[in-house]
């Protein structure tokens, strides 16, 4: 497979034009999705289309709407697509966030479906294979489709181009049959995905469930292997493979003088006293992420073990996201007052008897997005990191965490629901619903040895030096697999 031909086609772009003071200014945007494939594609080049969602976005390409990226030092290229209003509002806010979304990650009360998303879904999925088509007859590569905006997009390219290789990587998890019962359009997104020559899931047991719904929605037949899907004519390859992050760059940065300067701004900035142990969380602030239960697992923390009080402060970096949604709206407001009402509590029970010690407050809620060295110094200087999803396809803050400790002296929480967990052996492994257990999981890592904390960060670091992105992207892409769990 020649990966410097590689088409790779995602909702989200990486890099977003805005105009700032009457300056086209470029930004790296959030998500997992492209904090992992950009390193992919600044390594081996090629082409990675994706939605304009910048508002400045049009006046950043050429005719044939594709710039080079990243605007430091280019090296790949990126195609932009445009939606109408109708199709950002109904097919990627309506369809994609308020009905796959909370679908996928069984927050089944979440789901708001209204007839008037599906068509619009549908058109997304036709603008995008508009252009992976042109984008083909320019330069022909392998096409790699990512994530459940796009779930028609592999039937649309094959029925153009049936000998071109399409591949499909679910970022989200894939619930069971019960689940998408419940979906109307469930048979057609099925078989969009099933035009695919090779669908990769992010843990067996995603892949194991798409088996059984491509069975009981659609006949579909499932060898003895579970290895494949045949439909319709057409092999599918199932598998799965963990994405990962850069651990070389993370790792690297993490060891710069810029790192170790941003550490001691990001100190001083949050008012933490020297002795003071810091926890972290970095997410977008998405209701999957379990930021609530995470808040209720502190209260009882520091309640619990009063005398951490003044001693031990969480840093919550939450980056906006989809704020559009009432949903997402609603949930910031809910987290903004949980901390609030925390910190007054627990500030006030803790009775400081110094003025240094009155700028103490239990958890410090950074809303927005950080830069990259402050993202890395943040990771070197927690002492743990605590990921509470209540489900998630992966959860690369946990591998980008164990990346940067470069100290190896930092605890990883992990909630069981989230896919790192089944890898990162060396975490601590929680359940977001268990909220003392959670509190006393937080304690026991703060006490831990500096022994066993080097001795499960080292197994983390190794496994991931092993497993980073690059070898995700050489697996997810290897010509020889048969299509096993591997
Ligand atoms: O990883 C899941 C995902 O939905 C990606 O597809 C997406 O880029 C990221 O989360 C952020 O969400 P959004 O693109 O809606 O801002």
């Amino acid at each position: 497979m020649d990966v410097h031909r590689l088409i790779a086609v995602s909702n989200r772009e990486p890099y977003e034009h805005h105009r700032e003071h009457g300056q086209l200014v470029c930004k790296r945007t959030d998500g997992g999705l492209t904090s992992a494939l950009d390193p992919v594609l600044r390594r081996n080049g090629g082409t990675w289309i994706a939605w304009g969602s910048g508002p400045a976005d049009r006046e950043a390409v050429g005719a044939d709407m594709s710039l080079e990226v990243p605007p430091e030092s280019p090296t790949y290229r990126l195609r932009r697509v445009w939606l109408s209003q109708d199709e950002v509002q109904d097919g990627y806010r309506g369809y994609a966030n308020q009905v796959l979304w909370p679908l996928c990650h069984i927050t089944l009360d979440r789901i708001t479906y209204l007839k008037a998303y599906w068509p619009a879904y549908r058109s997304v999925n036709l603008c995008f294979a508009d252009a992976v088509l042109k984008e083909l007859q320019r330069t022909p590569g392998p096409v790699w489709i990512h994530d459940f905006h796009l779930a028609l997009l592999p039937a649309l390219v094959k029925a153009a181009q049936p000998a071109d290789p399409v591949f499909v990587f679910w970022h989200i998890p894939w619930p069971g049959p019960e689940v998408w019962h419940i979906l109307p359009e469930r048979r057609e997104i099925l078989r969009g995905l099933l035009a695919a020559d090779r669908l990769i899931f992010q843990t067996h047991g995603h892949a194991e469930a798409f088996l059984q719904c491509a069975h009981d929605f659609l006949g579909a037949v499932v060898p003895a292997t579970r290895d494949q899907v045949l439909y319709d004519g057409h092999d599918t390859r199932v598998i799965a493979h963990p994405i990962s992050v850069d651990f070389q760059m993370f790792s690297e940065h993490a060891r710069s003088e810029a790192v170790d300067r941003a550490k001691m701004d990001l100190r001083q900035r949050f008012g933490l006293r020297p002795g003071v142990r810091v926890g972290l969380g970095v997410d977008r602030l998405d209701y999957t992420k379990g930021l609530l239960k995470r808040l209720w697992a502190l209260d009882t923390f520091f309640s619990q073990y009063s005398e951490y009080r003044g001693k031990f402060t969480f840093l919550q970096i939450a980056i906006p996201t989809r704020s559009e949604l009432d949903a997402y709206q609603q949930y910031r407001d809910l987290i903004r007052e949980t901390v609030e009402e925390i910190n007054q509590r627990h500030v006030a029970q803790y009775a400081p008897a110094t003025i240094e010690s009155a700028s103490w407050n239990p958890i410090e809620l950074h809303e927005g997005r950080i830069g990259f060295d402050e993202l890395v110094a943040l990771y070197r200087m927690a002492d743990l990191a605590l990921v509470s999803s209540v489900y998630d396809g992966m959860n690369l803050v946990a591998k980008e965490y164990v990346s940067a400790q470069v100290g190896e002296t930092g605890v990883l929480l992990i909630s069981q629901m989230a896919g790192a967990a089944e890898e990162l052996s060396g975490a601590i492994v929680i359940n977001p619903y268990e909220t003392e257990r959670v509190a006393e999981a937080i304690k026991n890592a703060l006490e831990m040895p500096r022994d066993e904390r080097r001795r499960r960060m080292l197994r983390m670091r190794s496994y991931l030096s092993a497993h980073d992105v690059h070898a995700w992207v050489d697996r997810c892409l290897d010509e020889t697999l048969t299509g096993t769990h591997r």
